[in-house]
């Protein structure tokens, strides 16, 4: 039979290609580039077939995982738990798509991937590949007992390399398990699991420690048309990018040259177990702030009030793995509908870390300098806003509270 495994090149999926080859199957590997920094496909797929692949396919993603996942999540201002910009849980059902669509037209009814058994990965790539065909079954080697037993630590996988003629990378492990892809580059597990344990600046690739940044602030316009980035000007020096891919690789760039989007938290995997991950977002980070800076401008009160609801419900879904699910498609093209007139121009400050927000336009503005000052008496006629009827809006208002308050103090307890 023919499977197709989701396949990096890297010590765990290469034993993980040659195991299923001795199971007796026909193995596709399957590379997908997201993006990630200064890998060589040519010898990943000269790899996978010395392992033992009848071939390697490898298939450029990056314009669709900007398009299609990174900028909807950012239409909606996604973030988990408050702090995580969904990097590696966004890119999952890109990858799980493709990997589905091979087996299509490969003839193959299997799919492998190397994620672990306590972890999210494995739950988002088999639910994106079950939501995407019924029929098509995983192999997660990770959870075979047999091969658990087969490979207890590292050195049993590189004795099996050694073996089975397998080429082992001649740079020592990372102290950490790394996932890259345009978006972000994450970093967790090995030295990192002591959550109390700092750990070495050195390992950051996308952004510069903001003690390394310049001294001087880069200045960007960054313009959305219905929520999405469509070019982004820096006025520093006139750069331009408009096309999606480059727009967000070049975000990437200025923001990480000025130390945008590191952070180091402890979050809550789907199968319950609490996990210390550091990451680094710096496009994500900048064209998110921007984005939500537009939205004060164009945005009413309460569609903003109820899309950060549903901003919260979509990192929720995107994170445990529900990408195709009917929930998600009302939660997608309800953002949609609220980001109809979130067009204009945000411009900002990038220094040392931070995001500075220096102003904002929008032709759909329904910001009215008239109504918000404090020089001008009510808004002009259109708005018939009259001060004095502020003080029954305040007084009626009150009355609940007031209500409680005669009733906590009648149980005694203020
Ligand atoms: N904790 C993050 C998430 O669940 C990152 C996972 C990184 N994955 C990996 N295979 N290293 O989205
Ligand atoms: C893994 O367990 O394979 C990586 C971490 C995760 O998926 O949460």
């Amino acid at each position: 039979p023919k499977v197709v495994l989701a396949y990096s090149g890297g010590l765990d999926t290469s034993v993980i290609l040659k195991w299923l080859c001795e199971k007796g199957f026909d193995v596709i590997a399957f590379c997908a580039d997201v993006g990630q920094h200064h890998e060589d496909f040519e010898a990943v797929k000269a790899k996978a077939v010395s392992c033992g692949a009848i071939k390697c396919v490898v298939t450029d993603l990056r314009s669709d995982f900007v398009s299609n996942y990174i900028f909807e999540a950012l239409k909606c201002n996604a973030i988990y738990e408050g702090r995580y910009l969904l990097g590696t849980s966004v890119a999952r059902p890109c990858i799980a798509k493709e990997m589905v669509r091979i087996a299509h037209e490969e003839g193959a009814m299997y799919v492998a991937h190397g994620a672990t058994g306590k972890g999210n990965d494995q739950v988002r790539f088999e639910m994106c590949a079950q939501a995407l065909d019924a029929k098509i079954r995983t192999i997660a080697p990770w959870r075979d007992a047999e091969f658990i037993e087969s490979f207890k630590g590292r050195s049993d996988l590189l004795a099996y390399c050694t073996k089975h003629g397998i080429p082992v990378d001649a740079k020592p492990k990372s102290n950490y398990s790394i996932d890259e892809n345009l978006f972000h580059t994450s970093y967790e597990s090995g030295v990192l699991e002591d959550a109390g344990a700092t750990y070495d600046e050195d390992m950051f690739k996308m952004t510069v420690s903001p003690k390394a940044a310049p001294d001087a602030s880069t200045f960007v316009d960054i313009e959305f048309v219905k929520g999405v980035p469509v070019k982004i000007t820096n006025k520093t020096d006139g750069t331009v990018k408009t096309d999606p891919l480059e727009l967000f690789m070049y975000a990437n760039e200025i923001a990480g040259a000025n130390a945008i989007g590191r952070i180091d938290i402890v979050e809550n995997r789907f199968v319950g177990i609490k996990s210390r991950g550091v990451y680094e977002t710096p496009g994500g980070t900048l064209l998110r702030d921007a984005h939500m800076d537009l939205e004060g401008i164009c945005m009413d009160r309460e569609v903003k009030r109820i899309t950060e609801g549903m901003s919260t419900e979509f990192a929720r879904l995107c994170y445990n793995g529900f990408w195709f699910a009917p929930e998600m498609d009302l939660i997608r093209n309800s953002v949609d509908f609220s980001q109809k007139d979130v067009t204009g121009v945000v411009s900002l400050e990038l220094y040392k870390g931070n995001v500075i927000c220096r102003g904002r336009t929008s032709p759909f503005s329904l910001y009215s300098p008239d109504l918000a000052s404090m020089d001008i008496e009510g808004g002009g006629e259109a708005f018939d806003y009259n001060p004095s009827d502020a003080a029954g809006f305040i007084r009626i208002n009150a009355v609940r509270l007031k209500t409680y308050a005669a009733l906590r103090a009648k149980q005694g307890d203020n």
